[in-house]
């Protein structure tokens, strides 16, 4: 791996206490001469369970808001923002008003990238594949397998083929409010690159998992699933018909904490691109396949009803392909879906008490926590 680029490093982490941000904080914590800081207004239920464990890893918190530029002036100089922050949820807006989710992931993002140009710092931004359109996913020729849907071997069209989706996929029509404030974040990102010299990459992620996810049923359905058979409560196979065969690749949290690593050792081999990252297709995973890998692990075996109506955001198959990832900077990932699941179920085993409040009952439910510092 080559040099570090920075002589001393302070990276600020917006959404830093949330899943992936507080994974990549401590993570990013333990390089030679760096200082992180942990940016979040503690929105996402369980995501204050992460201020003790930044404390311990040497990781400073600060609660703020990126809806707020002020709260982002605050924070002070730093040479390095990784941009966690968001509303995560494909489902936003669509019982509602969309404005929690414009203001923070594109307004967000805003303040975010004016603090990164004042303080001439360089980007990484999260984005996701929900940037890509719903109709052109559910367009895809997918085929029932066994207990899962996939792709034709030899079949191949712009952006897909058997591997998954590529960085090329069309992306006109639309794609909830979610994937469209990713999408207009990543155009910004263009934009300050190119007017103030930023250096910048955007990592579109497929689904990430891995300790300390807050599952529930619009966001972390892995966490979700292990949780539900090992704590007890309900889970509908929801959409599609309601047989549970729809597919995505998951990625283990430590795997992107690898890339990001990567990338802040050498920001020049990925600067002004943007990449699809995700499991790809070895590590993807059916509904009724996790369902098994659940079972296996927590001796339960739950009911789980079929919802067959589809909710209008969803899409029955995404798998990632990594092609352009891999061949710009050499990283796949290596952790397997049955680690994955290992590291998940320790974890829930571990934490129980702190968890099973949160994790468990019925589905959608998230009784709030204490907050606990
Ligand atoms: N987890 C996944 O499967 C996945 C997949 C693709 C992309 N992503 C992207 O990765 C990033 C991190 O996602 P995550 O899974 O950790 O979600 P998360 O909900 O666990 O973390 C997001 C954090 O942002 C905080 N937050 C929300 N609104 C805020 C605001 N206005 N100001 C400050 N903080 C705010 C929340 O409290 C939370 O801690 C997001 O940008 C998400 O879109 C995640």
């Amino acid at each position: 791996m080559p040099v570090l680029s920075y002589n001393h490093m302070k990276i600020l982490v917006t959404g830093g206490a949330g899943f992936v941000g507080s994974n990549l904080a401590l993570r990013l914590k333990r390089l030679p001469s760096t200082d992180v800081c942990a940016f979040d207004n503690l929105r996402r239920r369980g995501s204050e369970l992460a201020l003790g464990r930044l404390r311990d890893g040497g990781v400073e918190f600060v609660h703020g808001d990126v809806r707020s530029r002020s709260d982002l002036e605050d924070v002070g100089r730093f040479d390095l923002l990784l941009e966690c922050s968001a509303e995560p949820s494909v489902q936003a807006g669509y019982a509602g008003s969309p404005s929690y989710v414009l203001d923070t992931n594109l307004q967000g993002t805003i303040h975010c990238l004016e603090a990164a140009r004042t303080h001439r710092a360089d980007v990484i931004f999260l984005s996701t594949s929900r940037v890509y359109p719903i109709k052109g996913l559910r367009g895809l020729p997918v085929m029932r397998e066994g207990d899962r849907l996939g792709l034709p071997v030899d079949a191949s069209g712009p952006g897909w083929s058997r591997r998954g989706i590529s960085s090329d996929f069309p992306l006109s029509g639309h794609r909830s409010m979610y994937g469209a404030t990713k999408l207009a974040s990543e155009l910004l990102v263009e934009e300050y690159r190119a007017m103030y010299g930023l250096r910048a990459v955007v990592n579109r992620c497929g689904v990430i998992s891995g300790p300390w996810q807050m599952g529930k049923v619009d966001q972390g359905f892995v966490v979700l699933w292990a949780a539900r058979h090992l704590f007890g409560g309900e889970l509908h196979y929801a959409g599609f018909g309601g047989l549970g065969l729809q597919v995505r690749d998951v990625l283990h949290v430590d795997d992107l904490c690898e890339l990001v690593l990567m990338q802040i050792h050498d920001l020049s081999i990925c600067d002004g691109q943007v990449f699809n990252v995700g499991g790809g297709l070895e590590r993807s995973v059916s509904l009724l396949e996790l369902t098994g890998m659940c079972r296996h692990r927590s001796g339960r075996q739950l009911e789980i009803p079929g919802h067959p109506e589809t909710n209008p955001a969803d899409v029955p198959y995404y798998v990632t392909d990594n092609s352009q990832i891999t061949a710009a900077s050499g990283w796949v990932p290596r952790l397997s879906t049955d680690t994955l699941l290992d590291d998940v179920f320790s974890w829930l085993r571990r934490e129980r008490a702190l968890l099973e409040p949160i994790l468990s009952g019925p589905v959608g439910s998230m009784p709030a926590v204490p907050v606990k510092s």
